[in-house]
């Protein structure tokens, strides 16, 4: 039986044909789950929509545009960009969620998740805690490693070192840095076997 998050799932799926979405967002959509049972007082009716909806706002941007939108991007950091995919998101999940007749009360907390899950630094609430916390893990997996390091044109090991770095400030949950630890560690061991190939 389908649930709601499986026909948000459906509906947000063909704005995630861009910017490696379709690999990024199965993955933080796990993650977030796994945060969900680690915050079992959190709500996942806000949680899941938020994160499934995150970044459909980049879709129709072109591919350098949305490379902006990334900080230490080699084409240089446009925090309009980032505002940019913040607020079509909120916007486009407005209008999605309200199609697939969700709560209107929750619609308006998502949207609000959404139109700041980059730039806002603070959390507003456990759930938007999580939602940040989802999408930054993805950095520490094999794939997010793959994927962004290219993005910020940096080989595997200096980049592992930099979002290890970045580990206290950027996540804001104590579940969601342990998690990323952990993660880390199991990426680092991929790259240690002989013959890993990471494309
Ligand atoms: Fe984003
Ligand atoms: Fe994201």
């Amino acid at each position: 039986m389908s649930t709601i998050y499986d026909r948000i799932y459906a509906a947000a799926e063909p704005y995630w044909q861009t910017r490696s979405g379709e690999i990024h967002m199965p993955e933080v959509y796990a993650l977030a789950q796994e945060l969900l049972r680690r915050y079992p007082e959190a709500d996942p009716t806000l949680v899941l929509p938020a994160i499934l909806l995150h970044d459909i706002g980049y879709f129709g941007l072109p591919e350098a545009t949305q490379m902006q939108g990334l900080s230490g991007s080699p084409q240089g950091w446009n925090a309009e960009i980032t505002r940019i995919h913040e607020r079509e998101g909120a916007r486009r999940a407005r209008l999605l969620l309200g199609d697939l007749g969700y709560d209107a009360e929750k619609i308006e907390q998502i949207a609000q998740i959404i139109d700041g899950h980059d730039s806002r630094t603070e959390a507003l609430s456990l759930e938007d805690a999580l939602v940040k916390d989802a999408d930054k893990l993805w950095r520490f997996t094999a794939s997010g490693v793959r994927i962004s390091r290219r993005w910020v044109n940096q080989e595997p090991q200096p980049f592992m070192d930099y979002v290890e770095a970045k580990i206290d400030s950027w996540m804001l949950t104590a579940e969601g840095a342990a998690m990323a630890r952990a993660i880390l560690a199991a990426t680092r061991g991929h790259y240690q076997q002989e013959g890993y190939d990471e494309s």
